[in-house]
């Protein structure tokens, strides 16, 4: 059978194809051999795009921080009532078996894993988003410093609510179309922090917008008059508005082109400089991963294989799993 594979993931189009075409503005930029291209290209815009493969760096934190964020024994089972030739069944799923973990302070903790190993469960749970009523278990202590926040009540939680936020894989889905980006940024200032000064609020969002690398001058303008990288921009903005301590980011470049990842990635850095906010990193892509994580788990239907400090787990991987993952991840197969 012959393919044609369509894609803007590198690393997929190294292993698939025997032949590519790079293809920009509606054209052809350059055609040829897998191997030519990848190691040897010649049009200028193949070389940016080859240059904007994320890179590992050398990544600082204060490994003496204080912890802000950890986890004893989580556990969250999904029950789902299900129909089994005419009787109602439940259906259990661990999503989270029993893990326990610990951020530090400014540190980059990236979760690693296939789709469905229960890395945005994770997440979720230690943002308090999982909902502990209706049909969810969820079992474990977590803490925020040295507060425990896994009973409180809604109310009792706000305070802490503020401080950590979420930034989705889908900026098309997570931005309400209604909202023009200056009410989007602007919500959070009046639910969240209570601010009843418009002037106050509007130097807040042209502050953070400037930051983020949006114009301050489109802030009345709809999230469908924005690219899917300027989406994201506000997504940002929308969280780090709030100045959180902690920000979640679940697969916040995977729905991004090569080049536009780069620079989200970039962008998420600078503002853990500027900010010294602490990030959880989930993703999928191992490479995305090395660029930013300090930490790293690597997460297998709902365990985790692996947990340590991210070189050396890329460097010198203990487990089968997540030998396979480095393996398919940055053995290049030519
Ligand atoms: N609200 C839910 N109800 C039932 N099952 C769920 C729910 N959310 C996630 N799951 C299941 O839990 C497992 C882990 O999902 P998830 O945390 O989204 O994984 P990942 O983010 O790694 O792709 C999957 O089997 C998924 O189908
Ligand atoms: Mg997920």
């Amino acid at each position: 059978m012959s393919i044609l594979f369509i894609t803007h993931d590198l690393t997929i189009v190294r292993q698939i194809s025997d032949r590519v075409c790079v293809m920009y503005n509606g054209k052809i930029k350059e055609t040829g051999f897998t191997k030519e291209i990848f190691e040897n290209p010649k049009d200028d815009y193949t070389k940016h795009l080859l240059s904007s493969e994320p890179k590992e760096r050398d990544l600082y934190y204060d490994k003496n921080g204080r912890s802000i964020l950890s986890g004893d024994n989580l556990n969250v089972t999904f029950n789902t009532k299900v129909k089994v030739s005419g009787r109602n069944k439940v259906l259990s799923i661990n999503a989270v078996n029993k893990i326990s973990l610990h951020i530090k302070e400014g540190e980059t903790l990236g979760i690693v894993g296939e789709s469905g190993s229960g890395k945005t469960t994770l997440g979720q749970t230690l943002l308090r988003l999982v909902d502990r009523e209706s049909n969810t278990d969820v079992e474990g202590e977590i803490k925020f410093f040295d507060d425990r926040i896994d009973h409180l009540s809604r109310k009792q939680f706000k305070p802490f609510r503020n401080q950590m936020q979420i930034v989705f894989q889908d900026p098309y889905a997570s931005l309400n179309p209604r909202l023009s980006v200056k009410q989007i940024i602007e919500e959070g200032l009046i639910v969240a922090l209570n601010m009843k000064d418009k002037n106050e609020r509007l130097n807040k969002i042209e502050n953070i917008m400037n930051e983020v690398g949006l114009e301050p001058s489109s802030m009345l303008r709809f999230p469908h008059e924005f690219s899917g990288g300027q989406r994201q921009r506000i997504a940002i903005a929308r969280s780090f508005v709030l100045n959180p301590k902690f920000v979640l980011l679940d697969e916040p470049t995977s729905a991004l082109d090569l080049s536009i990842q780069k620079q989200i990635l970039e962008l998420l850095l600078q503002l853990q400089k500027n900010h010294k906010t602490t990030y959880i990193f989930i993703s999928h892509d191992l490479r995305v991963i090395r660029s930013i994580s300090h930490n790293l788990i690597v997460m297998k239907d709902g365990s985790i294989l692996e947990q340590g400090v991210a070189k050396n787990i890329l460097t010198n991987p203990q487990n089968d799993y997540t030998k396979n993952l480095i393996k398919s991840a940055f053995d290049i197969i030519y």
